[in-house]
C-alpha cells in the first residue's frame, strides 16, 4: 500500500483553470500524474472548456466538485472565488488560450476563472496553447511580456501539427512538462534531489606558447545558468568551467580548467552523474607541441602550427557503457549554417540523448549575448523555442530534464 505522505507532492494543492482549447483533454493526464504524485486537484471548467473536456469527468478524476459558475450560489455559498484561490498553493491555467492571456493581461473578471486569478495571491502558472498565428500575433506577444512582468510563470508551448491541421508554435506543453513545471513551483530544490549533475561551460584555451593560446567567444553564461538551474531543482551539481569571466554560481561544485585534455579529465573524475549537459564551447584541435617559451618572429616567415584533434568529451561520456554512462545525455549545437539538418546528424554522431541546437552567426548576437533561441532535439523529434533570456533556457531545459528524470524513475 502507498503511503500517500511519503509522496513527492503530498498535501499540495494545484488549482486547475481549465479554459477552452482541444488540448483541454491533456489535462486529464495531468490531474492523473498530480494526483499520483499525492497532489490534490481542484479544477475550475470555463464556459470554453467545457466545449471540450465534461465536468462529470474533470470530475471523477479531480473526486471533487467542478467549479464553472461565477453567479452559482450554492457554490459561492460553499466556496466562493475568493476561497477558491486561498486554499490552493498554486494556480495553473491549462490550457491558457489567446483570450484568456489577454484577459489576464488587461486584469479582466468576467467570469469565475478570470475573478479568481485576479482575487489570488499564489503562484500562477500558464500552459499556452492557440493555433500558430494567433501565438505569433503581436497581441499575444504583448500579453505574454506583460504577464512574465506581472509574475506569472509559463510552460510551452511547443511546435507540433495542430489540431487545426497547421504547424507551428502553439502547441500545449505535454502533460508531464506541466508537471515538472508544477514540481519546480511547489517542491523547489527538491525534484532532482538525490540526482548528480555534470555540466561543461565556457570556452577552451589551448596553449600554443606561454602567452598564446587557441579560443573562441564562447561566454560560458549558458552552461553556468544550466548548473544553476539543476543545482536549485536539487541536484548535487559539478560544473566544468573553460576561463571565462563570470563568478562561480552559488551551490555548484565549480572545477576550473583551461584544455578541452584538462576538462575531459575532470569529467570523468565527476562521473557517476545522472544527468550530464556539455554546453561548453571545446577547441576541436590544439596544438600538438606548445612551445615552453615565447615563439619569436623570425623575419616575414610564419610559424609552422602543427594542430591535432582534441578528444571529444560529449562523445566519451555518451559512449560510455552503464554504470558510468548518465542516464541523460545533453549536447549543444553551435551551428552557423544549416543549423537543424547539422544538428540532428551531431545527435546521432554523438550518441547523446537530446541536442540543443542553436544558431550563433554574426547578427543573432546569441554568442557571448544574454539570450538565447534554441531547438530541442529528441528522440521524438524536434522543438523550436521561441528567443528568451539564457537563465530561462537553462531554467525551462532543467523542468524539462527533471520530468525525464522523474518520469523514468516513477
Ligand atoms: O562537434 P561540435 O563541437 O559542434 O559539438 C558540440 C557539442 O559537443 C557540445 O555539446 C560540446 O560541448 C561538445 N564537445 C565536446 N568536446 C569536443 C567538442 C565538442 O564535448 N571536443
Amino acid at each position: 500500500m502507498v503511503q500517500t505522505s511519503a509522496l513527492p507532492m503530498a498535501g499540495k494543492r494545484v488549482l486547475l483553470i481549465i479554459g477552452g482549447g482541444i488540448a483541454a483533454f491533456k489535462c486529464h493526464e495531468l490531474i492523473r500524474s498530480l494526483r499520483k504524485k499525492g497532489a490534490s486537484v481542484r479544477a475550475i471548467l470555463t464556459k470554453g472548456g467545457a466545449e471540450f473536456v465534461t465536468p462529470l469527468t474533470i470530475g471523477a478524476l479531480t473526486e471533487d466538485k467542478v467549479y464553472q459558475d461565477l453567479f452559482d450560489l450554492t457554490d459561492e455559498a460553499e466556496m466562493g472565488h475568493i476561497e477558491l484561490s486561498r486554499q490552493a498553493d498554486l494556480v495553473v491555467v491549462a490550457p491558457a488560450t489567446a483570450d484568456l492571456m489577454a484577459k489576464m493581461a488587461v486584469g479582466l473578471a468576467s467570469d469565475l476563472a478570470t475573478t479568481t486569478l485576479m482575487a489570488t495571491d499564489k503562484p500562477v502558472l500558464i500552459a499556452p496553447a492557440m493555433n500558430v498565428r494567433m501565438w505569433e500575433h503581436p497581441a499575444t506577444t504583448r500579453n505574454l511580456a506583460t504577464l512574465r512582468g506581472d509574475g506569472v510563470r509559463v510552460v510551452g508551448p511547443n511546435e507540433g501539427d495542430m489540431a487545426c491541421g497547421e504547424f507551428g508554435m502553439g502547441r500545449m506543453a505535454e502533460p508531464d512538462e506541466i508537471l515538472g513545471a508544477i514540481e519546480t513551483i511547489l517542491t523547489p530544490r527538491g525534484v532532482l534531489t538525490g540526482t548528480r549533475a555534470l555540466v561543461t561551460s565556457g570556452p577552451t584555451h589551448e596553449p600554443l606558447d606561454p602567452v598564446r593560446y587557441i579560443a573562441n567567444k564562447s561566454s560560458g553564461k549558458q552552461g553556468h545558468a544550466i548548473a544553476m538551474a539543476l543545482a536549485h531543482l536539487g541536484a548535487e551539481t559539478t560544473l566544468v568551467s573553460g576561463p571565462t569571466q563570470l563568478s562561480d554560481p552559488t551551490g555548484v561544485n565549480v572545477v576550473h580548467v583551461k584544455t578541452a585534455q584538462e576538462m575531459l579529465a575532470a569529467c570523468e573524475t565527476a562521473l557517476p552523474a545522472d544527468i550530464a549537459v556539455f554546453a561548453a564551447a571545446v577547441a576541436d584541435w590544439r596544438a600538438e607541441a606548445p612551445a615552453n617559451t615565447k615563439i619569436k618572429k623570425i623575419g616575414e616567415a610564419s610559424p609552422e602550427l602543427k594542430l591535432v584533434p582534441n578528444p571529444d568529451i560529449l562523445k566519451t561520456v555518451a559512449q560510455l557503457n552503464a554504470p558510468l554512462r548518465p542516464r541523460l545525455v545533453i549536447g549543444f549545437a553551435a551551428e552557423t549554417n544549416d543549423v537543424l539538418a547539422h544538428a540532428k546528424a551531431k545527435r546521432l554522431k554523438k550518441g547523446c540523448d537530446w541536442l540543443v541546437a542553436n544558431d550563433v552567426s554574426d547578427g543573432t548576437g546569441i554568442f557571448g549575448g544574454d539570450e538565447n533561441e534554441v531547438h530541442l532535439i529528441t528522440d521524438k523529434g524536434m522543438e523550436d523555442w521561441p528567443r528568451m533570456g539564457k537563465a530561462e533556457v537553462a531554467i525551462r531545459l532543467a523542468a524539462r530534464i527533471a520530468g525525464h528524470i522523474k518520469g523514468a524513475a516513477a
